[in-house]
């Protein structure tokens, strides 16, 4: 059964799996943080640096994809990926840009509604976001940060305290921004139902998706989030440091009056070459481009999200359901008492990250691993991280990584 599945999905032999110095394989369980490369980029970069040799500037309307629209590349593929219209989703920028250029446009903070809502252990660049935002309007994060917490002697929040949070103070808070997937305990969030509850108090609701994307099955369109922005290097294994994507509701996109910051690649593409001073936004996503993208950043996202097209994210999803719960089972089979698992046990709560709390001090097991080529990584305070990925990761991966754990826990 496992190996069929492995056949069917078919993604490993299309990665470069970097080896162990013995030259063998790795167990690559880290595509939580950087995800492997797609063979493939490298035919999709070299395409775009040919096309530059040969034609220069004429690259942007006669390379074999060219520059101008190439963007539009990506729209259909990533649409599917986040589950949204064509028109509510752009590739550009990278993940804290995007979180800022969206809080521009719909963080709005009014005297009675100025309150951020985020989870306590958001990712720091985050927290760094939007306490800046909230600085910047004047406002005080002390007084204007709302960080959900979990439960005495608990590790994650629960769903029911977040929604009662938000309906019980509401009314001060403008935005709820949370992760789709806490990036430390992995958890995964119920973005419907969080929306829902926001929407009921008149806030804009948001998540980071920067661990959820290529991750989760996600609906963003029929959830009705307001917005939404993730990274592309991690589960999009389009490589270091990639082009970032965002997500905007049609109806906010319909909005050409929703205040902005502005660039020429936001401006209608009809009208962009007249180089005239009126800025006049394109409807959708688009809307929100600053500068002209990066072609060499997209041309590896092309690569990766055409493999997703190939598996489809809900086979990789079952697949991913299951090379979780077989770490999670051997690990307790094998080694129950020596660690504790912070990630959430349900299926539906989780993605494919297992973080596996080892005790502090013990930040070694992580190099441990390494030496043994089994690649996962660590999170302060006592946090193992490790991420078995549908599309490259095999359930002997798992194996791997569940026996050389336990040899050395
Ligand atoms: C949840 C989350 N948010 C934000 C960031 C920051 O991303 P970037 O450096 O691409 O802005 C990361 C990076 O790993 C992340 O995991």
């Amino acid at each position: 059964m496992s190996e069929d599945r492995d056949s069917q999905l078919d993604g490993r032999s299309k990665f470069y799996i970097p080896p162990h110095s013995d030259g063998s394989e790795q167990a690559y369980l880290c595509g939580h943080s950087l995800g492997l490369q797609p063979r493939s980029a490298r035919a999709y970069i070299e395409a775009e640096l040919e096309d530059w040799a040969e034609l220069g500037v004429e690259g942007h309307f006669r390379a074999r994809s060219p520059w101008m629209p190439y963007h539009r590349l990506l729209t259909d593929q990533v649409a599917r990926l986040v589950g949204a219209k064509p028109s509510e989703v752009v590739v550009m920028n990278s993940l804290t840009v995007n979180l800022h250029l969206m809080m521009v446009s719909f963080y709005r903070p009014t005297k009675s509604r100025h309150k951020i809502v985020v989870e306590g252990g958001a990712f720091p660049s985050d927290q760094y976001a939007v306490k800046s935002q909230i600085k910047f309007h004047g406002f005080d994060p002390a007084e204007s940060l709302i960080e959900l917490r979990p439960r005495e002697g608990e590790d994650l929040l629960r769903e029911e305290d977040v929604c009662e949070l938000i309906r019980r103070e509401g009314e001060s808070i403008a935005l709820v921004l949370m992760g789709g997937v806490n990036y430390s305990t992995g958890q995964a969030f119920d973005m419907k139902s969080i929306t829902a509850a926001g929407h009921e108090r008149g806030c804009v609701v948001a998540f980071d998706l920067a661990h959820a994307a290529g991750n989760l099955v996600l609906q963003l369109h029929e959830w009705d989030v307001d917005w939404a922005a993730w990274c592309s290097y991690k589960y999009l294994n389009a490589g270091p440091g990639a082009i970032a994507g965002c997500f905007v509701h049609e109806r906010h996109g319909a909005n050409s009056e929703l205040p902005r910051f502005a660039g020429w690649w936001g401006h209608d593409e009809a009208t962009r070459f007249q180089m005239g001073p009126e800025f006049q936004p394109m409807r959708g996503a688009d809307g929100w481009q600053l500068s002209n993208p990066s072609i060499f950043s997209m041309a590896p996202l092309r690569a990766s999200l055409e493999l997703f097209d190939g598996a489809g994210m809900p086979s990789l999803r079952e697949k991913s359901e299951e090379l979780t719960a077989l770490m999670e089972s051997e690990l307790k089979r094998r080694a129950q008492g020596k660690f504790t698992i912070v990630t959430p046990k349900e299926k539906h709560r989780r993605g494919a990250q297992l973080s596996i709390r080892v005790g502090a001090g013990r930040k070694r097991l992580v190099d441990q691993l390494a030496a043994e080529g089994v690649i996962c990584d660590w999170r302060e305070p006592d946090v193992i991280r490790a991420a078995p990925v549908p599309l490259y990761n095999c359930f002997e991966d798992v194996e791997r990584f569940v026996e050389t754990f336990c040899n050395l826990v």
